[in-house]
């Protein structure tokens, strides 16, 4: 046991540590070797030292190099060694961290950190919430407590009866919602085409005068973070609008929630408090090992009525919380213990440390490029920057040269028609000299 860990820690070292001087994304030959893996299924036992290095030698090569310090792609920052640290610890515990009664250190652990994040984000101190695989799924599961609580006070049980029969929901988002919200409101039933879209604006926040009237049962779902901009919604007139009319009230913060423990940012999320349900990832900003999302419900009793089941083999009655009680999953790793470790070693000013300094990255990115006479998309309010080089075509190859020269990793979008570089600052290991390394990469690549 002791040499196949101490192994794995050597390896996984040496990968971290190799991180800052390899190209970020793999070569060609490294994903092409892939191939070598694919072999029948061995017949006979080996030694696990073996199975170890070949999982090293062969696929280490072939990641992307998102832990690293200059991998800007997709809003995922990269993991904390504190929370890798953790990971493995809470790992070799092998908890199943459904029921407190059997997992009680893991259950506590949870509860402890859903209190700092409730104060942390400044969210209702009787907020009920379960930690799940993503933002995704955290949308899916506090949206699942919007449906209950909305049918309910219109006299039908959901849980019970199902959607055959039930009163119709309206359900209201911004045109530019992300895509795996309306994923996670079809899973839910609700449908992806039968939602009302509401005209936003051209950084993507909803405009408040587009609202469609809502009559209950109706669920209005909010952005905090669009995936391009950073843009946030309106919430304040948004939420007076929705409640005035008995509407439930979601918000998307899959990494905008962040914002609410960043001293220099929490103005964009104003109001984002008075909303009944919110999602948000921490293997995003808080930089946590994946798979790791949060959903909170103001209202915790419709959260534990939508999601707690009961058996009689299982402890499931407890005078504690039961984390299960509160997540799709009854089986589960205890991917609270990261959140705990992040935040534990962070502190509410290291934290803020973290989001603020890649929320002034991403404005020197702004700078540095729009300096050099390149055309910045958005309002960088937060931390997405939105870079055209030209038109579609020649930002396209200016994203894939520089995504071959290897010292950044930055994908492409459409924003509103108009093709762009997506550069996403969301990773505790980016140095202000990182950036400055990037831009100086960026802007020869382009020139
Ligand atoms: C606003 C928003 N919502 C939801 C998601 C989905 O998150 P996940 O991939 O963790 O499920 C993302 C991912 O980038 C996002 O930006």
């Amino acid at each position: 046991m002791y040499d196949i860990l101490h192994d794995a820690a050597l390896r996984a070292h040496r990968y971290l540590d190799g991180l800052n001087t390899r190209p970020v994304c793999p070569a060609p030959g490294a994903v092409a070797a892939l191939r070598e893996l694919d072999v029948p299924l061995p017949p006979e036992a080996r030694d696990p030292a073996e199975t170890l290095a070949l999982l090293d030698t062969a696929v280490s090569p072939a990641t992307m190099a998102m832990a690293g310090p200059r991998f800007f792609g997709f809003v995922i920052g990269g993991a904390l060694p504190v929370t890798v640290a953790a990971n493995w610890l809470a790992a070799a515990w092998d908890q199943n961290a459904a029921l407190y009664e059997v997992t009680p250190g893991a259950s506590h652990l949870e509860e402890v950190a859903l209190r700092w994040l409730i104060d942390l984000l400044g969210l209702p101190p009787a907020t009920g919430a379960g930690f799940v695989s993503g933002a995704t799924v955290a949308n899916f599961t506090a949206l699942a407590a919007a449906r209950r609580s909305v049918l309910a006070n219109v006299g039908w049980n959901v849980e019970a009866d199902g959607l055959f029969g039930a009163p119709p929901i309206t359900v209201v988002t911004g045109a530019e919602a992300h895509p795996t919200l309306l994923k996670s409101l079809g899973m839910l039933g609700l449908g992806r085409s039968r939602i009302v879209r509401v005209p936003v604006d051209g950084q993507g926040r909803m405009r408040p005068e587009a609202l469609p009237k809502l009559t209950a049962p109706a669920i209005l779902c909010l952005q905090a973070g669009n995936v391009n901009t950073g843009a946030f919604d309106p919430f304040k007139p948004l939420i007076e609008i929705a409640h005035a009319s008995g509407a439930w009230v979601h918000i998307d913060g899959a990494f905008g929630l962040w914002a609410r423990a960043a001293p220099l940012a929490r103005h964009l999320a104003d109001g984002l408090e008075q909303a009944d349900s919110w999602a948000t990832d921490a293997h995003k900003w808080l930089n946590v090992p994946y798979d790791s999302g949060i959903a909170f419900s103001r209202d915790a009793h419709a959260l534990r009525a939508a999601m707690a089941i009961t058996a009689d083999y299982l402890p499931t009655d407890s005078p504690h919380r039961n984390p299960s009680d509160f997540t799709p999953e009854l089986s589960r790793r205890a991917r609270g213990v990261e959140v705990w470790a992040a935040l534990h070693s962070l502190g509410k000013a290291g934290l803020a440390e973290l989001l603020e300094r890649n929320c002034r990255q991403a404005k020197r990115f702004a700078q540095g490029l729009s300096g050099a006479g390149y055309r910045i998309l958005n309002e960088v309010v937060l931390n997405q920057v939105l870079v055209a080089f030209g038109d579609a075509e020649r930002t396209r190859s200016v994203i894939a040269a520089l995504q071959r020269e290897g010292t950044c990793w930055c994908g492409a979008t459409v924003w509103q028609g108009q093709t762009a570089m997506r550069i996403s600052v969301s990773s505790w290991a980016t140095t202000d000299a990182d950036v400055e390394r990037t831009l100086d990469a960026m802007l020869r690549v382009a020139g």
